[in-house]
This record gives structure tokens, C-alpha cells and sequence, in this order.
């Protein structure tokens, strides 16, 4: 793993573009793996002030809520069209529909979207229980696409972005641990003393299924920008 810690989320963002606009540039990137939640949040804003060549690019999401359609504010689809969507151009854009009649089947239809579109750069984020996706601790390292449950300690982190708790769905679309992993090159972003622990067992804990980021040890090409923070108990 190649950690880069940095003084705050401006300059991690502008780290992380760099990747981006590398492998743009160099054509490498052909398919985007993108995160939703507060951690990207700089880096799409980066992106959108950036004038980047996305037209020939495609691009693929981490995970959606069960239940909220795209266009309900607080889904993902939403979050994606509002923050980048809306202002870079891409060739495609997927996301589970987490409105999906039958779930089992959305869950295929999208790991053959992965398929199609192998991912060249994944950006993630991490929860403070080290989930990665939406792959809760004790989730199998073989998981592709599926549909999760998720625990207390992500409703209760999630529910700043709703009126009230009982709003948060409890149920997501989730890309698996397997369906990230394949992705050529991986970019980690964390911020922040919350996600300390979840930073130091991903590093330095033992690869196990309870500390699902730790998976990302076995993965030859990742890269965890994160702040001073976030660092603190490495
Ligand atoms: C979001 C996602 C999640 C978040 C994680 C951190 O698409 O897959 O794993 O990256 O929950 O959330 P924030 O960034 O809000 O702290």
C-alpha cells in the first residue's frame, strides 16, 4: 500500500486528481470506479473546475440505497448527477437502481455492467467500522454485487445527510469485496479522527473478513491519501 498522508482534504483532493488526470491523459482510464458519502466530495469539485476529456470514459458507482429511486434527493444517483454528472461529460454513467423490482436481478444486471466496464482507477472511501462499499464487517472477501443490511454504526453515521434516522434506508446495493478488488489501481481517501481506528486496522490489522478494508493489503495497486487525522494511530 502506498500511503500518502497530507495536511487536509484541499490537498488530498488535489492529490487524488492527479491520478485521475494521469490516466486520462495517458488514456489508461477507460472506466471510473466513483464513491459517493463526504469523502469525494472536494475531488468532484476538483474535477468539475478541471476541463477533463471524460467523453470516451465510463463510469461506475460503489453502491445505492434500497428503496430510493434516482431522482430522490437523497439517493445516490441523485448525489452523482448533482456532483459531477451534471458538469463533466462522460460516455456512460452506471449505478444500481436501487428501486429495482427484483433485487437478485439488479444485482446481476450490474456485475455484468462491471464486466463490460472493467475498472481501470476505483475511488473509496472507508466507514468508521472499516466498511468498503457498502461491505459490512463479517461480509465474505468473495462477495460480488449484492444486497446488504446495514449495521447501526453506519444508519448512525449516514443520518446527517437525513431529517431524521428513521429516514435512512436500511438496506443497499452494494458492489461486493470481490467486484472491487478487480479493479486495476485503487485510490483511498479518508479525513478526519473518526476513521483513525478504521485507517489502522485496514493498514496494520490482520487481513480478515471483520475489518473489511483490510482486504485491500492483498491488492497490488493501491493508493490511501489521507490527513493528518486520519493518520493519527498509524
Ligand atoms: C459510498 C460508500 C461508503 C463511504 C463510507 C464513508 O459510496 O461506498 O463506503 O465511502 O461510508 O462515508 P463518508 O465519506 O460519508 O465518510
Amino acid at each position: 500500500m502506498n500511503i500518502v498522508v497530507v495536511k487536509n482534504q484541499e490537498e488530498a483532493a488535489e492529490k487524488a486528481l492527479e491520478l485521475v488526470k494521469a490516466g486520462l491523459e495517458k488514456g489508461s482510464i477507460k472506466t471510473l470506479g466513483l464513491a459517493t458519502g463526504s469523502t469525494p466530495l472536494k475531488l468532484y469539485e476538483k474535477m468539475r473546475g478541471a476541463n477533463l476529456d471524460c467523453s470516451d470514459v465510463a463510469t461506475v458507482n460503489l453502491d445505492e440505497y434500497v428503496g430510493l429511486a434516482p431522482n430522490d434527493p437523497q439517493s445516490y444517483n441523485h448525489y452523482m448527477k448533482t456532483e459531477l454528472f451534471d458538469h463533466v461529460k462522460f460516455k456512460e454513467t452506471h449505478l444500481p437502481n436501487g428501486v429495482a423490482e427484483n433485487l437478485q436481478e439488479e444485482c446481476e444486471r450490474y456485475e455484468a455492467v462491471l464486466s463490460e466496464n472493467p475498472v481501470d482507477l476505483q475511488v473509496l472511501g472507508i466507514g468508521t467500522n472499516a466498511h468498503i462499499g457498502f461491505n459490512e464487517p463479517g461480509t465474505s472477501f468473495d462477495t460480488k454485487t449484492h444486497v446488504v443490511e446495514l449495521t447501526e454504526s453506519t444508519i448512525e453515521s449516514n443520518k446527517v445527510h437525513f431529517e431524521k434516522v428513521e429516514d435512512v434506508p436500511t438496506h443497499a446495493i452494494s458492489m461486493g469485496i470481490a467486484s472491487i478488488m478487480e479493479a486495476k489501481e485503487i485510490v483511498l481517501l479518508a479525513f478526519g479522527e473518526a476513521k483513525a481506528e478504521a485507517v489502522k486496522q485496514m493498514v496494520n490489522g490482520p487481513v480478515n473478513e471483520g475489518c473489511p478494508a483490510s482486504v485491500l493489503q492483498n491488492h497490488a495497486n493501491v493508493t490511501i491519501i489521507i490527513d493528518e487525522a486520519a493518520a493519527s494511530k498509524l
